[in-house]
């Protein structure tokens, strides 16, 4: 006997997609695909690691992702301390300033992929998950907020799903934030004694986050704090104006939410979330805004941006809800065979019905018919293609539909010249 080993299981809040649900997410990334092309989006790939004072510098030393969510590890080789990338925005505006890519134009792209948050798991909150982003690099705005706004809404109708509501707020600029910040201060400093701990810890490194507080006990000194809105200028009151204005002119309705924030610091002006009641306590689809500081406090020459990320399986979540997902065949032609001469000629046949531009499986191994039958129809195939000893002596297939017809019936001999021709035909 061997020495027994202990079944390995994936890690906490980390999800297999399994073939059926893999299925689903083609499908999705499909329609995610067509509706980024239809705005000129443009897909870039960046790395999954990245140095670690990336995201302490571009995120925020005092959020909850820099402080407690990152995987973080050294790198035994060198010593250098690496990050699986918390979002990846960050890694985005990195490799725009690395190669030079806002030179001489803006650019928009996007990028799908896992990211990583060491967070506690529960439905709609992973530690692998994975998000939908989207960068206009170079644009100023207000036209381009809006347009990302709107390109969200399209998404929504494009998966039929009607209750996402959208959540919008200016963060204004860094020295309006500086003046709200002191008053801000003085306010958190006459209510001290309602302060929880994560709220007397962040009071003076970050106080707009202690707001964004779920205690109850602080409610009421949160609902009567000074509000940013109130120290925005003009520039940051007109280009906030700018984005209203279109988001009504497409039609789109939105809730003013002051004390939306954002969990990473490097917003200014424009912030929105868009929320749905269907998905439980992690309701938030996604979330964007702003950044036009980013680039430079990366080091780069200072250039405007704005993007969003929609997290992948929460918008999946919400469209099984919406539309039940229907099964997705394997393949459209299953080829079922008896006998040594004619499994050789099905890998043939097969090689040449993918010519044709089919999809097909040739059954594997050696089966009775009846089995390899019912491996065809669980296959979801809309057609049997049959090889037998009588096949491979006339040149012929036997061709039998799989679906919406009685058993056994509408069978029919056909010359393998003719084949692909005769499949491709629904039946
Ligand atoms: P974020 O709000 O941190 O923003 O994340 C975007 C979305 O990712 C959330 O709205 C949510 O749908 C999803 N998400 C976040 N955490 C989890 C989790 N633990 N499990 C599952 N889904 C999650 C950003 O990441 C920014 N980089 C967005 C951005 C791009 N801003 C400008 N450009």
């Amino acid at each position: 006997m061997t020495q027994g080993f202990q079944k390995v299981a994936a890690i906490r809040g980390m999800n297999d997609v399994l073939p059926g649900v893999g299925a689903r997410w083609e499908q999705f990334e499909e329609i995610v695909r067509n509706w980024l092309h239809a705005y000129g989006y443009r897909n870039v790939r960046t790395p999954v690691l990245e140095h670690t004072r990336l995201f302490a510098r571009g995120i925020g030393e005092v959020t909850d992702i820099v402080e407690k969510e990152m995987y973080t590890f050294t790198d035994a080789l060198n010593g250098e301390s690496l990050t699986m990338r918390p979002e990846m925005t960050a890694g985005i505006v990195r490799a725009s300033i690395e190669h030079n890519l806002l030179y001489d134009r803006p650019h928009r792209v996007y990028s799908l992929g896992p990211v990583f948050r060491h967070e506690r798991p529960q439905r709609g909150r992973y530690r692998q998950f994975h998000q939908i982003d989207v960068e206009a690099l170079g644009f100023t705005g207000p036209d381009v907020d809006a347009e990302l706004i709107v390109m969200l809404a399209r998404l929504w109708k494009l998966l039929g799903l009607t209750d996402v509501r959208l959540e919008l707020n200016s963060l204004g600029q860094p020295a309006e934030r500086a003046a709200h910040r002191a008053a801000l201060i003085e306010h958190l400093e006459r209510h001290r004694d309602v302060l929880d701990e994560d709220g007397l810890r962040r009071m003076y490194s970050n106080p707009l986050r202690v707001l964004d507080t779920k205690n109850p006990a602080m409610q009421a000194m949160a609902d009567s704090a000074p509000r940013l809105f109130d120290f925005l200028g003009d520039e940051s009151r007109a280009h906030f104006d700018g984005v209203r204005q279109r988001l009504d002119d497409a039609g789109i309705g939105y809730r003013l939410n002051p004390r939306l924030v954002r969990g990473l610091d490097y917003y200014n002006l424009t912030v929105f979330e868009w929320v749905t009641d269907r998905l439980g306590a992690q309701g938030t689809v996604c979330g964007g805004g702003r950044y036009d500081g980013l680039i430079e406090l990366l080091g780069g020459k200072p250039a405007p941006a704005v993007g969003f990320a929609i997290g992948m399986e929460r918008l999946l979540d919400l469209w099984d809800q919406t539309a039940p997902p229907a099964a997705v065949p394997e393949c459209e032609i299953y080829i079922v065979h008896q006998g040594d001469d004619a499994q050789r000629l099905a890998a043939k046949v097969g090689e040449q019905l993918r010519d044709a531009g089919l999809s097909v499986i040739v059954h594997a191994g050696a089966a009775s018919f009846k089995s390899q039958f019912k491996r065809a129809d669980a296959s979801g195939a809309r057609v049997a293609v049959i090889l037998g000893a009588d096949e491979v002596a006339s040149a012929t297939a036997g061709v039998k539909p799989l679906r919406g017809t009685a058993d056994g019936a509408g069978q029919e001999q056909v010359p393998l010249a003719q084949l692909a021709q005769f499949v491709r035909q629904p039946q």
